[in-house]
């Protein structure tokens, strides 16, 4: 590719804006009625996002007629792919008899009866709509359970958006504070006055600080909540050892252990919790639970989830929710749960593997500072040198080349997260991930990413 006038090659953005006018018609009509035309702000990159208007299996059709194969698979959420058809057979059935009732129905006990079975550890369990309240209502059973106010999440950790959650999920680099006492930096303005301070920040992956930070805190900590593979710090996997000092230590403190698994319940027919072989107290899980609706769990151990029990008294821990285990979610939920089989996980994983490998190697090929990370089925891709084990380690990372990459794919024709994350869905085959590895190619032949300037990315 020929140097531009300007001295430089040309740029992706220009590509991305001469293929997109309609989704550029669009926003500019958004920004009228939605903040910044947005409503999601995971979605949101420059110059501004493509909108999309259809998806069947692993492809993505956009308003301008562009066919993207979807490694994004609405962040994880999708793992079956768009339109699957036992999803949408599902739901239509269900939507014959009506959409939600003022009464509990058979397929809520189905569908709880499916995840206890998968996840022994799941005893009892409740329905939200999101992930967002699972976590929420995980942490108010561990403080009404133990007694204690504060909790500890990892930096780099996301869980929701609930105020106590929106703390360190990206801090910047200058605010982290040392590994051995991560600062609580907020991740928004408007968090409730004393939100930092009920927030114990722990090092991901550092098996000794982060012991240590939990044994000095100990006495007014309910729970650690961890992700075993951190999905929006970009698919990072715990290690083995750091999730079995967690377990450890947590249980010798009276201290609940929370897995989010909304993320990575996939890596396996029992979830990340069988994957690693450890036993958690409570449980969350969303976005693929639902089969593409909106669908959280919550639940553990039964003498914690017994606070929500209403049957003697008022529970001790109301969850109401007008909507929650609405039937539509809990029968694309049985669905696409039970087509995540043992045989389901192992060919993902196999392919995620594959996906993985190949990349590392397109970047090793090119001689560029890149590392790519993950597990199972998922991957995220980190503009650094250095081995990525924690959030620590991409913080500093180059978000200017990886939206380059990521603007380059688009104009290739694929679609990943805008954080350069990404996943195999049970809808892709080898050609897909081929195809995924010839699009990354072409876009590192046609950018020199060594060169290209730190542009408008965004951490
Ligand atoms: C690990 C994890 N937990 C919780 C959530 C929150 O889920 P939801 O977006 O459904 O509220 C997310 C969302 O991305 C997540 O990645």
């Amino acid at each position: 590719m020929p140097l531009t006038s300007h001295g430089g090659y040309p740029s992706e953005a220009a590509r991305y804006r001469e293929r997109t006018p309609r989704s550029a018609a669009l926003m500019a009509e958004a920004v009228r009625h939605l903040p910044g035309g947005d409503t999601r702000s995971t979605l949101f990159y420059p110059p501004y996002p493509l909108f999309i208007k259809h998806g069947e299996g692993c492809w993505l059709t956009d308003v301008d007629g562009h066919r993207l194969l979807d490694l994004s698979s609405n962040h994880t959420a999708l793992v079956h792919g768009n339109r699957n058809p036992g999803v949408l057979a599902a739901v239509a059935d269900q939507l014959t008899h009506g959409s939600c009732f003022p009464g509990p129905s058979a397929t809520q006990v189905e569908l709880a009866g499916l995840i206890h079975g998968r996840i022994p550890s799941v005893e009892r369990l409740r329905f939200t709509n999101s992930g967002t309240e699972a976590t929420l209502n995980a942490v108010r059973a561990a403080r009404a359970f133990t007694g204690r106010g504060r909790f500890a999440k990892m930096e780099g950790g996301y869980h929701g958006s609930q105020d106590p959650m929106m703390v360190s999920t990206h801090p910047d680099p200058a605010a982290a504070g040392p590994l051995d006492c991560p600062r609580a930096v907020p991740s928004s303005l408007g968090l409730a006055p004393g939100t930092l301070e009920e927030v114990l920040v722990l090092p991901f992956n550092a098996v000794a600080e982060t012991r240590a930070l939990i044994e000095a805190h100990a006495d007014g900590l309910a729970a650690v909540i961890v992700e075993p593979v951190q999905g929006s710090a970009g698919m990072i996997p715990a290690e083995p050892a750091f999730l079995a000092m967690l377990r450890e230590v947590t249980a010798a403190h009276g201290i609940l252990l929370i897995f989010d698994e909304v993320v990575c319940f996939r890596l396996a027919p029992g979830g990340a919790q069988a994957w690693y072989g450890i036993r958690p107290d409570l449980t969350c899980l969303g976005k693929m639970i639902g089969g593409g609706f909106p669908l959280g769990v919550f639940g553990g151990r039964a003498d914690v989830m017994a606070q929500f029990d209403p049957r003697e008294q008022v529970p001790r821990v109301p969850h109401p929710g007008s909507l929650n285990a609405n039937p539509v979610s809990l029968r694309a939920g049985i669905s696409a749960l039970e087509q995540l089989d043992a045989g389901a996980c192992d060919r993902i994983n196999r392919l995620g593997e594959r996906l993985r490998a190949g990349l590392q190697s397109l970047f090793d090929a090119h001689r560029l500072s890149a590392r790519v990370t993950g597990a199972g089925s998922l991957f995220g891709i980190h503009f650094t040198g250095a081995p990525v084990r924690s959030y620590r380690e991409v913080m500093g990372a180059d978000p200017g080349r990886r939206h380059t990459l990521f603007l380059g794919l688009l104009n290739e024709g694929v679609m990943l997260d805008p954080r350069g994350a990404g996943c195999v869905s049970t809808a892709m085959g080898e050609t897909e991930v081929e195809r995924f590895l010839a699009a990354t190619r072409r876009v590192l032949e046609r950018i020199d990413l060594r060169q290209e300037p730190v542009g408008p990315g965004r951490s």
